[in-house]
């Protein structure tokens, strides 16, 4: 499948990205629409390398796939089941079938109901809100909220998500129970994590006296299970099983977002996620921003053999965006079988990680320029920031991020090493010391620019990134919505618990877990 790429990544070896510039290459490398510029001119993709990467889209029939995702049929072949987050910011209502019933009526319905309690919590005395979840059900409510900080106006916001009790201790502490609210965001409310957290938060009200009447709302498809919990119907907000986890922020698992920042605000969010979705739906592929962001992706990890992707926002307010995007990219394009269940014969997704700028710069980023690995970075920052006066600081945001992405391309030869230290050593050790030095450049990197990041541009970028991974599933023929690879892990814990407690016996496990298990159960 990628023969062809990768023979363009090879002609390509060795080329100076830097001299490949000519007075077209910066806007024919780079997609501008919807108010964002994507430019790519920093990698090594020429036009023929490009042409090859172009010409998997129709391999794969990416369209037909996209159409068929949009149109509700069940790509998500291994759980059966539409793929229609879509649906969630489809806010003219235009149908959407599954299994012959229009969904949108009842997406509409939900929005409105979760639009009217939020009002109606904004409006009372509630000051905090907990958002006790984990996964998708934890990082896109978190990503976001922490994004559009200068959008609240609403009650506090905390979020719980680790079964480790430090996570819901200290985020307790100091919280009135009369003015809290907690809402369990869990799509099958039956994870673990959640379900402790959730209980715990229900027993500390207890211990302050509090009633729980009126303090819990759940986010759940499992409508029985928030009903045994204790929550009446009135407050349950479900969605169907064709919203995934890491895809679920834009329905009722954004609500703690809608709280904070307001129903108004929220629909901006959505309406900038449709926005990209009628873009990815109408754009000829070369213009098009998911499928480019894509296929870079692609000639990276694929062509290149890069297997690791750094995501470098210059956007201070997106520190969790690396996190979000890693369980997006990781856990959707993370698989070893195709569709077909036969091993895959090149490699699946990449890692993805990263921190936001200008931090990253003086932790890791000795490595991303000096490092053995070539890692493609992938930066964003806004045009303008939410604080005029503090213009100057935007503007040294923006020139740290624009000179990241010029470093890693240019480097610094050994001649230009030696002119920096020649006033300082001379003889052999000039030489030593120039050495160490040199930056090799030619370091692939992607820069993606956004005016402001008002909620609008927010759900642009999510909505862009959502579609990215489905392009690169579509051509890796990878299934993006399912997740088995988490399941061993849980039923092992399961398993693991009556050990760790003490409660059954060891032997029989191997070597390693049964030293561990002996060593904790010895300072319990
Ligand atoms: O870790 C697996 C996973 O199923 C994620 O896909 C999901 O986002 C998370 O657990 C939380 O699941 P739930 O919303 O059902 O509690």
């Amino acid at each position: 499948m990628f023969d062809k790429v990768k023979a363009e990544a090879r002609r390509l070896e060795g080329r100076r990205i830097v001299d490949m510039f000519d007075d077209a290459r910066a806007s024919e490398f780079s997609v501008e629409a919807l108010g964002m510029l994507f430019d790519y001119s920093k990698t090594q993709m020429d036009a023929g390398a490009r042409d090859a990467l172009l010409a998997l889209l129709d391999a794969r029939g990416v369209a037909a796939r996209r159409d068929a995702m949009f149109a509700g049929e069940k790509i998500n072949e291994t759980e059966g089941r539409a793929v229609l987050h879509t649906a969630l910011r489809n806010l003219d209502g235009t149908p959407v079938m599954v299994d012959g019933r229009d969904v949108m009526p009842e997406v509409l319905a939900t929005l409105a109901r979760m639009e009217a309690l939020a009002e109606e919590i904004r409006a009372s005395d509630v000051t905090d809100v907990v958002n006790i979840g984990i996964g998708g059900s934890d990082l896109g409510p978190v990503m976001a909220v922490l994004a559009l900080a200068p959008y609240h106006d609403g009650p506090r916001t905390h979020f719980v998500s680790n079964v480790d009790g430090a996570d819901i201790t200290d985020t307790l502490q100091g919280l009135n129970p009369e003015t809290t609210v907690f809402i369990v965001a869990s799509k099958t409310f039956t994870t673990i994590e959640t379900m402790t957290n959730a209980q715990t938060a229900k027993d500390w009200l207890a211990a302050q006296g509090t009633s729980a009447e009126g303090k819990f709302i759940a986010l759940s498809s499992n409508k029985e299970k928030a009903a045994a919990f204790g929550i009446p119907e009135a407050r349950v907000f479900g969605f169907e099983d064709w919203v995934g986890g890491r895809y679920s922020v834009w329905g009722p698992i954004g609500l703690s977002l809608m709280l904070a920042v307001g129903p108004e605000d929220f629909r901006a969010f959505l309406q900038g996620a449709q926005a990209m979705d009628r873009h990815f739906r109408t754009a000829p592929w070369a213009e098009n921003l998911p499928a480019v962001l894509a296929l870079v992706g692609i000639w990276h990890n694929q062509g290149q053999g890069h297997a690791t992707r750094a995501v470098l926002p210059y956007d201070n307010r997106l520190m969790r965006l690396p996190a979000y995007l890693q369980q997006l990219e990781m856990e959707s394009n993370g698989k070893g079988v195709s569709m077909d269940g036969t091993n895959l014969p090149y490699d699946s997704g990449p890692v993805v990680w990263g921190e936001p700028g200008t931090n990253g710069q003086h932790a890791f980023y000795q490595l991303i320029h000096q490092g053995t690995r070539v890692i493609p970075c992938e930066f964003m920052v806004a045009a303008q920031g939410h604080e005029p006066d503090l213009r100057h600081h935007h503007e040294l945001l923006v020139a740290n991020c624009l000179a990241q992405s010029e470093a890693l391309m240019r480097g610094r030869s050994l001649e230009e090493a030696r002119a920096k230290v020649a006033g300082t050593f001379e003889g052999a050790e000039l030489e030593r010391q120039a050495l160490h030095r040199v930056f090799p450049g030619n370091r692939p990197s992607t820069t993606l620019i956004y005016d402001r990041l008002d909620p609008e541009a927010l759900g642009k970028i999510v909505a862009l990134y959502e579609h990215r991974v489905f392009v690169e599933g579509v051509i890796l023929d990878i299934n993006s919505y399912d997740q088995w690879g988490v399941e061993l892990g849980k039923e092992l814990a399961t398993a693991l618990g009556p050990l760790v407690k003490g409660e059954a016996a060891i032997e029989g496990k191997d070597g390693s877990t049964a030293q561990l298990l002996r060593f904790v159960r010895a300072r319990a």
